[in-house]
């Protein structure tokens, strides 16, 4: 990019020199719909990379046939301008029949697939959505192989999947670095997705009650409660004080290997997923002592 300030290396960062960043590139893979949950991680690709890509892909493939692929927000114009405006270089959006993978479920695809290790998807949001995180895990594979990013961005705020990109690169040996952003929310706590689009005014506020549920959990946390069922039940009381919030699960794993926690040790992740109306909602906090 022309507008970048020339560094100067002297000799007090001599070891800068060797490993300076000559052509990175940073990929964010989306959906679009973008908000400013999206936009914070184009934001550190922004600052660690020379050049930023984002893809804006509505992946047919982590869809089940029941779900909300057709009315998905397709935003592309206005996307097209928060990219321009965050300085982003290229916008990779190709059409289902380019990226090779027909407007189908992975069920009815029949294409290659990237199938994560089952104790990786079978839990959390892969009971109540089959097939998608090989949808996600096969698109993800896709673009990894087309843009060759050295580093790829990927929000908190969708854990589950976060823990299995950075195993699918670990165990497909892609030399790419997984950057892990934390999760932007609304003043409200909300964690801002695409599919707030969704919610009325109304629903907007009733669904903050996912992020003060986990809150109350990371406040017994801090005061010293460790158990699951302690702290699954923090989350839970405070969510049923809003009726139309229907919970699918509430949920303790360890962040990496997604594994079901009886007691925090190092690191765990309090994961939530509910449906107000017809919206699904997830959201998520780690607890640790770091
Ligand atoms: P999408 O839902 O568009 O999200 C794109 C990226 O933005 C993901 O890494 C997601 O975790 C991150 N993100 C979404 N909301 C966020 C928030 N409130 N704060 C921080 N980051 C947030 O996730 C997907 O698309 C798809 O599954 C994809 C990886 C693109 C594969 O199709």
């Amino acid at each position: 990019r022309s507008e970048k300030n020339c560094a100067v290396l002297d000799d007090v960062v001599l070891d800068e020199m060797t490993s300076w960043e000559r052509t990175a590139v940073g990929l964010v893979p989306t959906m679009g719909g973008l908000h400013a949950g999206h936009l914070s991680l184009i934001q550190r690709a922004r600052q660690e990379n020379s050049t930023v890509i984002v893809s804006i892909f509505v992946n047919p493939l982590q869809f089940s046939p029941n779900e909300d692929f057709n009315r998905y927000p397709r935003t592309l114009e206005l996307d097209m301008q928060l990219c321009e405006q965050a300085g982003v270089d290229v916008i990779f959006a190709p059409t289902p029949e380019a990226m090779g993978v027909p407007q189908k479920s992975i069920q009815e695809a029949k294409v290659t697939q990237v199938i994560p290790p089952s104790a990786m998807i079978t839990g959390l949001c892969g009971g109540f959505r089959q097939g998608h995180f090989q949808g996600v895990a096969t698109i993800v594979t896709k673009l990894f192989n087309l843009v060759q990013p050295d580093r790829a961005y990927f929000g908190q705020k969708d854990g589950q999947q976060l823990a299995i990109i950075k195993r699918l690169v670990a165990d497909l040996n892609f030399p790419i670095e997984i950057v892990a952003c934390p999760t932007v929310r609304e003043a409200s706590g909300l964690a801002l997705s695409s599919r707030n689009q969704y919610l009325t005014a109304t629903q907007k506020q009733q669904a903050a009650v996912l992020y003060r549920g986990l809150q109350k959990a990371e406040a017994i946390f801090k005061s010293g409660v460790r158990n699951r069922s302690q702290l699954i039940a923090a989350v839970q009381q405070e969510v049923a004080m809003v009726s139309n919030v229907l919970v699918e699960y509430i949920e303790l794993v360890e962040p990496t290997t997604l594994m079901s926690l009886v007691k925090v040790q190092e690191e765990g992740m309090l994961a939530i997923a509910a449906r107000m109306g017809s919206t699904r909602l997830i959201d998520n906090i780690l607890l640790s002592d770091r």
